[in-house]
């Protein structure tokens, strides 16, 4: 008997519906061949679907997502949609609503992708950053005071409670030691400025260790771990952060692993359900030319698959993706990789066989 998934696809904007269909096509190919049984349902949301007709994410749609074994996410964004409005109703309302909690971002170098990292190799950039998805600056807490007068104030507050703040820092102490590497798990804050917010981090961070004897702590502040992401990538094992530090530092590791093309995340609830996406964005630039990337959202995929439990199938696609790489692209970035999206999608499903 194959084991059966439901997966929620939302294509999205601009690029995203070329990347996932690359990703859906090399699923599909998989399925076949380590007999599982796939069924995809498309939900059609984003920007283009606003601008149609005004809608956004019903309860009723998020509801259907939320019953989804998992979730499969191309780009939400529209060069025509006035920023803010997509990202707060859509993904950020995704990422809150279904309490997809922990925001998972690896950040490894493959063999044979440029790091514009000098004297750096794949040996050297290989860790995880567990970010907090469910509050802290994305909370959406603050106001303004006088707006638009000389007198204006803006407040934007950092919601951060301890049980968001420990269930994040219990994951990642699982994680790390499930991960099996070198067991470390650093947490990144700013506790000499930040001293309510970081200080509870810090206490949960020191707290929880006492269940985790094998894994090494320690503590950067997030300014300097972003020059020693750049300096000392391979001291990093499992970082865990907030939301917004989180945000930020994963573009830093995006673009040492090779940048946009092969970067993916999952937003997970451990006890619900999770989305997979590229952390790309929506490329509007490229969309319907057929130079974008798909790897990030294969990687995804790949995401999806060991997440769904799919062992076998997570690692006969990371090694596809990894023989793609390594001896077929001639780069990562779109419109140079050497071949077109649909011809790399194509690529990654011959390596599979
Ligand atoms: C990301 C993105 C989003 C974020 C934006 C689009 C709201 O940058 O997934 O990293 O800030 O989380
Ligand atoms: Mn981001």
């Amino acid at each position: 008997m194959s084991d059966k998934y439901s997966i929620g696809v939302i294509p999205g904007d601009g690029t995203g519906p070329e990347v996932v269909a690359e990703g859906v096509k090399v699923l599909e190919s998989l399925a076949r061949s380590c007999s599982l049984d796939l069924q995809f349902e498309e939900f059609d949301i984003g920007g283009e679907r606003y601008l149609r007709d005004g809608s956004l994410v019903s309860n009723s749609v998020l509801k259907e997502l939320q019953s989804k074994d998992a979730i499969y996410l191309g780009a939400i964004g529209h060069p025509d949609v006035r920023p803010g409005i997509l990202e707060r109703e859509i993904l950020l309302k995704l990422r809150f609503e279904l309490d997809l909690y922990i925001n998972l971002r690896p950040v490894v170098l493959f063999p044979g992708v440029d790091t514009p990292l000098k004297d750096k190799g794949p040996g050297d950039i290989d860790f995880v950053v567990v970010r907090e998805n469910s509050e802290g600056m994305y909370a959406g807490g603050g106001g303004f005071f006088k707006k638009g007068t000389p007198d204006e104030i803006a407040i934007q507050e950092s919601v951060n409670t301890r049980k968001g703040v420990e269930r994040c820092i219990r994951y990642a102490y699982e994680y790390c030691r499930k991960r099996g590497g070198k067991k470390q798990l650093t947490l990144c804050g700013k506790n000499n400025v930040l001293i309510y917010e970081s200080d509870l981090w810090y206490r949960v961070f020191q707290e929880l260790h006492d269940a985790y004897p094998d894994i090494t702590i320690n503590y950067q502040h997030v300014d300097a771990l972003c020059m020693w992401m750049i300096k000392n990538p391979e001291q990093f094992d499992v970082i865990v952060t907030s939301n917004l530090f989180g945000d930020i530092i994963t573009d830093i590791g995006a673009i040492i692993q090779g940048g946009l093309g092969i970067a993916a995340g999952a937003n997970i609830n451990p006890e619900g359900t999770a989305m997979f996406e590229p952390i790309g964005g929506s490329a509007p630039k490229y969309a319907g030319l057929g130079q974008i990337n798909p790897l990030a959202a294969i990687v995804a995929a790949q995401m999806m698959l060991d997440y769904l439990g799919e062992e076998e199938a997570a690692a006969r696609l990371l090694g596809a993706i990894r023989d793609v790489v390594k001896e077929k692209l001639t780069s990562l970035d779109a419109g140079k990789m050497g071949y077109s999206t649909n011809e790399v999608g194509n690529l990654v499903v011959s390596c599979l066989a």
